[in-house]
């Protein structure tokens, strides 16, 4: 099966997996989602994600009239009919939530039932060469929406803002889009935040700066203070980026990815920096130690 999807409660195959037109998530991109993985088949963090999705939905004052555990059920139908989540197939998991199904106006109104959709699919990690040799990302000049306007905390399906920017970077053949705030800072990725390291110190700009509060980056802080590495929030310029002695991103599918070159800029020694690696390694080992506790947790959601 490899692909499934559940469409408001129904579990469909890929080919059956439709939603209407007048979806106001499709026309007018309005709505809210999140990406999860699995390790060890257990989707890693979840009640995070929930929180995270919560607040979006809040933020667009969009109901999410299901609860966690009712959630979390159909992830796992939906991940187990795609046969996900054992004998070592992980999986991504898309769940996403739209305004539902409307007229053609902008009133919230006449959409009574928001479209609540699941999707799982194979979980594929970045390319071996990306954690061994280091990636290179370029900054781009479309900039990250000012957050007067769609705030990038929003996890939002209106995602062209972020498709521009990645699509800039891919034209000139990098891994990913960074990308600066209408104040000329950096804010951080197309599709992941970034980090920079000074002098022992790994930095990333602060949440002001107009950003995706990635879980991946609130869990790297947690790992850090474990393993004993200086990280905190600081305002990071073009001139800090280049100047480095490392520079990484993370994602959710991809944990933490060593940047070695930003466009022309050679970043560091021009490889994966031992701070960078170090904090993949913990990370690696946390996340499996937290997909332990959470099975726990599942039992008694
Ligand atoms: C714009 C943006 N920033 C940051 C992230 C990283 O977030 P997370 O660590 O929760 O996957 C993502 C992930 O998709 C993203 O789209």
């Amino acid at each position: 099966m490899s692909v499934m999807v559940n469409v408001n409660g129904r579990l469909v195959d890929k080919e059956h997996a439709v939603i209407s037109v007048f979806d106001h998530g499709f026309l007018y991109g309005e709505g809210v989602y999140e990406v999860l993985r699995t390790y060890d088949g257990v989707p890693f963090l979840f009640d995070r994600h929930m929180r995270r999705l919560r607040a979006s939905a809040d933020r667009l004052l969009l109901p999410v009239p299901v609860a966690d555990a009712e959630i979390d059920r159909r992830v796992r139908e939906t991940m187990a009919a795609a046969g996900l989540g054992a004998d070592g197939r992980e999986a991504y998991i898309r769940l996403l939530v739209t305004r539902g199904v409307g007229e053609i106006s902008y009133d919230p109104a006449s959409c009574p039932d928001p479209t609540i959709v699941v999707i799982t699919k194979p979980h594929v990690d970045a390319p071996a060469t990306a954690y061994t040799d280091g990636v290179t990302v370029s900054l781009v000049s479309v900039l990250r929406n000012h957050p007067g306007s769609v705030n990038p905390i929003i996890k939002s399906n209106n995602l062209l803002n972020n498709a521009l920017g990645q699509q800039e970077a891919l034209r000139k053949g990098a891994f990913e889009a960074v990308m600066r705030n209408y104040r000329g800072e950096i804010a951080e990725c197309a599709q992941s935040n970034i980090f920079i390291v000074k002098d022992g110190v790994a930095l990333t700009p602060p949440v002001d700066a107009g950003l995706l509060v990635g879980i991946t980056r609130e869990f790297l802080f947690e790992v850090a203070r474990e393993v004993g590495v200086p990280m905190r929030e600081q305002v990071i310029r073009d001139v800090d980026l280049f100047g480095a002695d490392e520079c990484f991103l993370t994602s959710t599918t991809r944990e933490v990815v060593p940047i070695v070159r930003v466009d022309e800029h050679v970043i560091g020694s021009g490889k994966p920096g031992p701070i960078t690696l170090q904090l993949l390694r913990a990370f690696q080992a946390h996340a499996r130690a937290q997909a332990a506790v959470e099975t726990t947790n599942t039992v008694r959601r």
